[in-house]
């Protein structure tokens, strides 16, 4: 049993007719309800929020280190390459999190191949499509101990 978060960063509300053939067809609701189901398998909660404000996903940060949040699962989206208040805040937070980009981020434009979390994250899974967002909630339950139950991939 563990308290779980996923948090997305700016434009990935979009997800699903944001340049298609780039991030898929997955909706960001899609992703929820397939890691909710994971959590519920073994038991655990997930708690999600999206943003395009910074400083909203900051302060859920700081509250998540009150509410003794176990993982996160997060994809900072752009502020992937230029936050360092929201790298500092998730070190002040001392949660473990898996880092995850739809995208290979390292493929793209050079300004995308920095990420200000890769080095302090338990993994960074980058380039599997949406599924990639179940391979890092895996990669955070194997971290915390939990053995969840594997689904079949369903992304396209
Ligand atoms: C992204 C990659 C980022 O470079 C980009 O700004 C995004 C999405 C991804 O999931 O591939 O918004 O994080």
């Amino acid at each position: 049993m563990a308290n779980l978060l996923l948090l997305n960063g700016p434009n990935l509300n979009r997800l699903g007719s944001r340049e298609p053939e780039r991030y898929g067809h997955t909706t960001l609701a899609n992703i929820v309800e397939r890691l909710s189901q994971h959590c519920h398998s073994t038991g655990s909660s997930l708690d999600h929020l999206q943003t395009n404000a910074e400083a909203e996903l900051i302060e859920r940060i700081h509250r998540a280190a009150d509410e003794s949040i176990h993982g996160i699962v997060i994809n900072p989206a752009a502020w992937t390459h230029t936050s360092i208040a929201l790298r500092d805040a998730l070190l002040a937070s001392a949660i473990p999190f898996v880092e995850v980009h739809i995208s290979n981020i390292h493929a793209r434009e050079a300004f995308r191949h920095h990420s200000y979390f890769s080095d302090i994250a338990i993994a960074s899974i980058v380039g599997a499509g949406a599924f990639g967002y179940e391979l890092a909630l895996f990669a955070l339950m194997q971290h915390l101990g939990l053995r969840p139950r594997p689904l079949l991939p369903a992304h396209s």
